[in-house]
């Protein structure tokens, strides 16, 4: 019998990445979406013409829902992937219980529902950095037009203190911890990933998460875009590929992952900052984008670097795409 990988969130960004690799690899592949996020139905009509892809239109924080869902998929359940999530910092600041219902609750159903199924799959979350907040004892400086760590040269590793920060960062580091103790309490094999800025084709980019694609896109439209900040802000940034790698090597090493979190993202050789991200496309459209200023948005890091050398050394995983070749091919797909 094929194995199974159930994906929540799998009509979204990185959710039709990671259904589309594993329907590549012949696996059953279950997919679990409520559609919520604009453009995710032209990502589960895309997958749909990739292979044979078991759709599920629910809404997690029906814990009913959640095990109906995962109680008939219990034949061949190896793999895991909870995606699903409000995944905005903005939309968090302005409906807090939404959001703590999107992300807390369903993330809470999801682990529950996994329980009482009586399968013991290789279980993942997709966790965030936000979980460290502002990391205000961590000092920054302004070098060569962007803003870098004082004393990190690595970026932020698994050992910096927990610190939510915005409704989103205690939402998702409510779960983050949750996933954990599955590990510790039922001996349900998790991994909690905190990721970083993740970036690469079927992304549905808008002002309020997923940055990159959100400016390329306008771009392309002839539109403008607005700036929250200096736009000296620096992230490092993942290409989808690499990260749905990581997805794969955690698994495979699962004996090893469970329990564990990581860091995932694109580590200090992988970085960039709006600026230089406006300089890119004014270089590639060989004109600039229109950009407007606005005052910085709470939660916003000024620089948040992964330091990935955690799961690199335990897994053997790290980022084969640079940030020039990812975003020429997320500029490629948006152009399409
Ligand atoms: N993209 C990034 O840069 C990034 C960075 C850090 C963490 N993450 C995390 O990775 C995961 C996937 O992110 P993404 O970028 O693919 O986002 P996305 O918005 O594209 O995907 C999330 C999906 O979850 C679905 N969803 C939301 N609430 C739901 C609910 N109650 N029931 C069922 N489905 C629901 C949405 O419709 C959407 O398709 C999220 O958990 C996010 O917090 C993403």
């Amino acid at each position: 019998m094929k194995p199974r990988v159930l994906i929540t969130g799998g009509a979204g960004f990185i959710g039709v990445n990671a259904a589309h690799r594993w329907l590549a690899r012949g696996w059953r592949v279950s997919v679990l979406d409520d559609l919520s996020r604009k453009g995710t139905d032209t990502n589960i009509a895309w997958l749909k013409r990739q292979g044979k892809v078991d759709f599920t239109r629910a809404d997690l924080r029906d814990a009913k829902a959640a095990e109906r869902w995962v109680g008939a998929r219990r034949d061949g359940l190896e793999l895991v992937l909870h995606l699903a999530a409000q995944v905005a910092v903005t939309t968090s600041v302005e409906d807090p219980r939404s959001d703590f219902e999107r992300n807390a609750l369903a993330s809470l159903n999801v682990l529950e529902a996994v329980r009482k199924s009586g399968k013991k799959p290789f279980t993942l979350y997709a966790s965030t950095n936000k979980v460290y907040g502002g990391m205000e004892r961590v000092k920054v400086a302004l070098r060569a037009g962007r803003w870098s760590y004082v004393g990190l040269p690595q970026g932020v590793s698994e050992a910096e203190p927990i610190d939510f920060h915005s409704p989103y960062g205690c939402s998702k580091g409510a779960a983050d911890q949750y996933f954990r103790d599955y590990w510790r309490i039922y001996g349900l094999p998790t991994v909690v990933f905190r990721q970083s800025c993740i970036y690469g084709p079927h992304q549905q980019g808008n002002e309020d998460q997923g940055w990159l694609a959100h400016f390329m896109k306008m771009a392309l439209a002839g539109k403008g875009v607005t700036v929250y900040g200096d736009g000296r802000q620096v992230r490092d940034a993942l290409f989808v590929d690499d990260l749905v790698d990581a997805f794969e090597t955690a698994h495979r090493r699962k004996a090893k992952a469970s329990g564990r979190i990581y860091n995932v993202g694109g580590g200090p050789r992988s970085t960039l900052s709006l600026r230089e991200l406006l300089a890119w496309i004014a270089k590639r459209q060989g004109r600039p984008l229109p950009t407007k200023w606005g005052a910085w948005r709470p939660g916003d890091q000024k620089v948040y670097i992964s330091d990935i050398r955690h799961i690199k050394k335990e897994l053997g995983w790290a980022p084969r795409v640079g940030v020039s070749e990812g975003l020429e091919r997320l500029w490629s797909w948006l152009e399409r």
